[in-house]
């Protein structure tokens, strides 16, 4: 077990968060959320998806946000790639790390990605053979790991097969997503603990969506049980497309006010963070989901 103090954030808010905003943000806004990201002690900031623009509209401007963002020294912008063609896009762009998703419910990769889990990792093969060559790292998202929109309950064991299946691929990481926020921490617990039985516990990230209020107390489940790597999008945004009803992640604002509360360290200036997470609000036009943010800035 990992008893580490350290937790590595993996910040999603400039992909999942954006994602599902049905306002079109402009390419500059989004490269100055993630430059924003980038100086507050981040060392992973998901920066966009090369997926197909018909599907997700609101990052057809995956290029030139690429192209244009400061990359730090040290800082990951890892980018969604759902096929080679994605890949080959973000390669262009320069991007140095992809994550290739798919999902633990047959019904729910059909409506995000139109595949069935076995053809989607047919069509990441490709992928994790040319990342490999290219000395590019490459994160695998298993989304619906305690719940889906379509089929209900996910058996453990599908999760279990499909975090295994990707990491024996080559996937460096695997994140655990409760895409539509329906679980609890003891459920969250024995997910966790079932995967970690295939993948080691230091390639396991978990990712929640904060629909029923759970996220904090799902991650602290987690953590509890050895989990060194959390998912979250500042300012709470997000949600997938293809997840009605689904809210945004958890945010990070609040996820590093509770670990830092703990006496754990993230690297991330809370700060900056909120301050963030505050301007991204305001470009949105919509009240932060982060309750630190809004506690910190109603009371500035
Ligand atoms: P399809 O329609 O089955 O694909 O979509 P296709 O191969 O038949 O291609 C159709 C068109 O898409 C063609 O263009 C292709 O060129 C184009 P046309 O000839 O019609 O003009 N195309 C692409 N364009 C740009 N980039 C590409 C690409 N590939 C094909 N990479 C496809 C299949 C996978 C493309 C589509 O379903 C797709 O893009 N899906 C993306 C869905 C998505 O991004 N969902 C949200 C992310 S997942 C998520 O949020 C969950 C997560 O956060 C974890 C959690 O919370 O659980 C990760
Ligand atoms: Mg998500």
């Amino acid at each position: 077990m990992d008893t580490s103090n350290f937790v590595r954030i993996v910040e999603v808010g400039a992909r999942d968060g954006l994602q599902n905003e049905k306002t079109l943000l402009p390419p500059d806004v989004k490269i100055a959320l993630i430059d924003r990201l980038s100086s507050t002690g981040l060392k992973t900031i998901e920066a966009t998806s090369f997926v197909s623009a018909r599907w997700v509209p609101q990052l057809a401007d995956a290029e030139e946000v690429f192209r244009n963002i400061r990359k730090v020294p040290g800082v990951s912008y890892p980018v969604l790639v759902p096929n080679e063609q994605g890949y080959r896009a973000a390669r262009a762009a320069g991007a140095e790390e992809v994550s290739v998703f798919t999902a633990a419910s047959e019904a729910f990769n059909r409506a995000n990605i139109n595949a069935t889990i076995a053809d989607s990792l047919v069509r990441f093969q490709p992928v994790l053979d040319s990342a490999k060559a290219d000395g590019v790292k490459v994160r695998g998202y298993v989304s619906t790991v305690l719940g889906c929109p379509y089929q209900g309950d996910v058996p453990v064991a599908d999760v279990v097969s499909v975090a295994k299946r990707l990491h024996e691929m080559g996937c460096y990481e695997i994140s655990l997503g409760d895409t539509i926020g329906v679980g609890t921490p003891a459920k969250a617990r024995a997910m966790l603990h079932a995967v970690s039985q295939e993948v080691p516990m230091h390639a396991i990230s978990v990712h929640f969506h904060d629909t029923y209020g759970q996220a904090l107390a799902n991650i602290l489940a987690c953590l509890e049980e050895g989990v060194r790597v959390v998912d979250s999008a500042v300012s709470g945004t997000g949600g997938c497309p293809y997840a009605k009803g689904a809210t945004g992640n958890v945010a990070s604002e609040d996820v590093v006010y509770m670990l830092h509360g703990m006496g754990m360290q993230t690297g991330v200036n809370l700060d900056l963070l909120v301050a963030t997470g505050a301007w991204l609000a305001a470009q949105l036009n919509k009240p932060t989901a982060s309750r630190v943010t809004k506690a910190r800035t109603a009371s500035a």
